[in-house]
């Protein structure tokens, strides 16, 4: 099974993404989990350039996608082909979502995307691009260019018009209630998998 989080920055993905691995394993389940990008040679490419802002949209894409290629072939098909539980922290919906709110064509990107395994289900923490950025600079990070407030506008927008396997949760609401949120989602989702 595959699951994939995604969202706009700040969202709190990694704190839910550790969260689900913890309480999944203690249920017994043999789970990993990975992030993209990746620090692979290619992931290191994407974030040396969030540095300097200086990636083309195609570019960007380009590497997004060779970092993903790397990811599928070395961590999650050996997993899934393990019958392990893999948990994404981003995959290719945030390609979807910021490439194409950078101008990219949202159905290329998606046909460019098709050769990787499809998550089973895929949860979008949603918050508000403004606190998004409130979110970020608490953490005491200064925003990015994925992190400015009109382009996090037009990726959360593409991210809530995506359809199939997906579910949105509220994730503005205290971090509490969102994991518990999550949980009941996927275990009811693993079971509903148990009894196909
Ligand atoms: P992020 O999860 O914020 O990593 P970290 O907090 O460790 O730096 O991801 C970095 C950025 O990469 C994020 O703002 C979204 C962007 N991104 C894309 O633009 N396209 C993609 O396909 C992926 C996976 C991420």
């Amino acid at each position: 099974m595959l699951i994939a989080f995604e969202g706009i920055d700040g969202a709190g993905k990694t704190t839910i993404v550790n969260f689900l691995k913890d309480e999944l394993k203690k249920r017994g389940y043999n789970v990993v989990t990975f992030k993209e990008p990746t620090d692979s040679e290619w992931g290191r490419k994407i974030r040396q350039a969030f540095k300097d802002r200086s990636l083309k949209p195609e570019d960007e894409l380009e590497l997004f996608l060779k970092d993903r290629e790397w990811n599928v072939k070395r961590n999650i098909l050996p997993s899934l082909k393990a019958g392990k539980i893999v948990i994404m922290d981003r995959y290719y919906y945030s390609t979807i979502a910021y490439q194409g709110a950078r101008g990219i064509d949202i159905e290329r990107i998606r046909k460019l995307n098709e050769k990787f395994p499809k998550p089973d289900l895929v949860i979008i923490l949603d918050i508000k691009p403004e606190t998004a950025i409130r979110r970020i600079r608490q953490r005491g990070d200064v925003p990015n260019r994925f992190e400015d407030l009109e382009y996090l506008k037009r990726v959360r927008e593409i991210f809530l018009s995506l359809k199939n396997n997906i579910v949105v949760v509220n994730a503005e609401r205290p971090i509490e209630e969102v994991k518990r949120e999550v949980l009941d989602i996927v275990l009811k989702h693993i079971s509903k998998g148990l009894h196909r």
